[in-house]
């Protein structure tokens, strides 16, 4: 298994999985209508991107072909800079194989080699498996969305 930056070229040949992953990282956390159209758009978003430098997407292959993908960026908020994971997603049958750790470990280095002092993300409560798989890699709580639904 090799892991790595991807470019524009990686993204094109490997559209359609891409979205797979993106579809499987968002239907972890919310309820989406039309979650084709949202991938589609996250795809097109992907290589304006990685065109204007903004982004870090690292995608892990198996014989050349994409098996799972990370996508960072940096941030600047109200806690210093920091990488960012929006997307974490390995597909299905590759799972339990320590992949989304190797990304995570990769993702780790990127963030150093820019002096970014630490990674963050944002976790579905429920996401059981990804909260162990952060937990495992010693991600620590440091804010909480909290709500309250108002319909019966
Ligand atoms: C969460 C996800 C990325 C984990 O990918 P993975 O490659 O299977 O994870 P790894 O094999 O690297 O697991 C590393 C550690 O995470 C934990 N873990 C991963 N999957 C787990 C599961 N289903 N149940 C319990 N713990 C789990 C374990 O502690 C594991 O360490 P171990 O193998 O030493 O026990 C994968 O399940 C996935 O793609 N889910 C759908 C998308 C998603 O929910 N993304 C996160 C939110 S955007």
């Amino acid at each position: 298994m090799i892991v790595r930056l991807i470019d524009e070229k990686d993204v094109q040949k490997n559209s359609d999985v891409l979205k797979v992953l993106i579809e499987n990282c968002i239907n972890s956390t919310y309820e989406l209508e039309d979650i084709h159209s949202f991938s589609e758009n996250k795809i097109m978003d992907l290589k304006q991107h990685i065109g204007n430098h903004s982004a870090y997407p690292i995608a892990a292959f198996e014989r050349n072909r994409m098996i799972g993908f990370l996508w960072g960026y940096e941030t600047n908020g109200m806690s210093g800079r920091a990488l960012h994971i929006a997307y974490i997603s390995v597909l299905e049958r590759f799972r339990g194989q320590g992949i989304a750790k190797s990304l995570i470990q990769y993702a780790e280095k990127v963030a150093e080699n820019e002096d970014l002092a630490k990674v963050e993300l944002i976790v579905g409560a429920n996401n059981s498996a990804a909260l162990s798989l952060y937990k495992s890699m010693n991600f620590l709580p440091e804010r909480l969305i909290l709500s309250k639904s108002l319909q019966e």
